[in-house]
């Protein structure tokens, strides 16, 4: 799919310490890429980034993002081939309580990484990570394409979408000026896949629990969402690297990564799905459950990455299913196998392209 791109590159990693970030790193280290991480802090205890990534495979640097000097410096040191930026504040339920550090990681962040990037010297390419959610969300049912509205309602979802104002500004005003830059934005939507902890999610929710032997109360039952594996995306990030380090053209334009449109299963649907592959695991919906705002269904059209970029969502229900549970399974009987697994399951994914 890549060839040999990525080998040897430089490869720096915003917000790699975290569930996204942590199965890029891997995937990268498998194609024997050279990592520079750079993060605030590991965000979860249990944390798959220390379960399978150990200090010597890659350059790490924990700071926080909003400090700009700190990261100009760091980018002017390593002199990276690709950026790949992940870092933010990811959770709808976290942006309601910590609005103000939202808002900062997320659109001054990136702000900062865009500031550095305008005296950089070296020819790179940069992907630039946002959701789904950057979308105005019309409540539509079919897909949405990437010249759709920008927009949000909540913190999280607003923050994305102006951070992509912010790239396009940037990128209309100075990085399209530069002939060492090609820059690009990848939007995907819910994704699952073992070594999430994060607060409010479902799948870390049901782990919590199953691991305890618990039963777990699901929210939302039937809430509708466009489910994908980790793995998905990450090919996409990886993708779009590789295809505009050929093409010029797509440089400055967004693409999205989602999954076929029939893969769109309600929470109840995927909870039983998951517990069918961990001795049926128990589940009951909680009734008491105070919503917040959060948008309803919100799908991705995603035939602009299949037509440019020859990327396509690998995974079915099941096998998505299957890699999640079989993962945590690992992990909760055998830490010491979850390294394997994941490189496993990563070569496993590579071999469907
Ligand atoms: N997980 C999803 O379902 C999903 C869906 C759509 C988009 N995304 C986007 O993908 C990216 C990664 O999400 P994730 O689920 O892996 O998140 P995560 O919470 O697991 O990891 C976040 C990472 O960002 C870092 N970070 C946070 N604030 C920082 C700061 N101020 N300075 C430096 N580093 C900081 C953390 O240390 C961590 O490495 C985010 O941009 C998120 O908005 C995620």
């Amino acid at each position: 799919m890549f060839n040999n791109y990525f080998l040897k590159k430089k490869i720096l990693i915003t917000g790699n310490t975290g569930f996204k970030g942590t199965w890029l790193t891997n995937f990268l280290l498998i194609m024997k890429s050279n990592i520079i991480g750079v993060s605030k802090d590991i965000p979860t205890n249990p944390s798959m980034f220390k379960a399978t990534i150990s200090k010597s495979q890659i350059n790490q640097y924990f700071f926080d993002i909003k400090n700009f000097i700190k990261l100009k410096n760091v980018i002017n040191k390593e002199n990276p081939d690709i950026i790949f930026h992940l870092a933010a504040q990811p959770l709808v339920k976290k942006s309601f309580e910590d609005t103000i550090e939202t808002w900062e990681t997320n659109v001054i962040g990136t702000v900062n990484l865009l500031e550095a990037l305008k005296t950089y010297k070296k020819k790179i390419i940069v992907i630039i990570i946002t959701s789904d959610k950057s979308y105005k969300n019309k409540e539509w049912v079919w897909g949405y394409r990437e010249n759709d509205e920008l927009g949000g309602s909540d913190p999280y979802s607003a923050s994305k979408a102006s951070a992509e104002f912010v790239i396009n500004s940037y990128y209309q005003s100075f990085l399209n000026k530069k002939e060492n830059i090609r820059l690009s934005i990848a939007r995907a939507g819910n994704v699952i896949g073992g070594g999430d902890w994060a607060e409010n999610r479902i799948i870390p929710d049901c782990i919590s629990s199953w691991s305890k032997d618990k039963i777990v109360k699901i929210k939302n039952p039937n809430s509708t969402r466009p489910w994908q594996h980790v793995l998905e995306p990450v090919s996409g990030y990886l993708q779009l690297a590789y295809v505009l380090s050929k093409n010029k053209k797509i440089s400055g334009e967004a693409f999205n990564f989602g999954p076929n449109l029939d893969q769109n299963k309600n929470v109840k649907n995927l909870v039983k799905k998951m517990s069918s592959y961990w001795q049926n695991k128990k589940w009951s919906i909680d009734k008491n459950h105070s919503k917040i705002i959060e948008s309803r269904l919100l799908s991705l059209n995603c035939e602009k990455s299949k037509e440019l970029l020859k990327w396509t969502p690998t995974l079915s229900f099941d096998e998505m299913s299957e890699f999640t549970i079989s993962w945590y399974k690992t992990y909760y009987s055998n830490k010491k196998r979850i390294k394997n697994l994941t490189y496993k399951q990563i070569k496993d994914f590579m071999s469907k392209f």
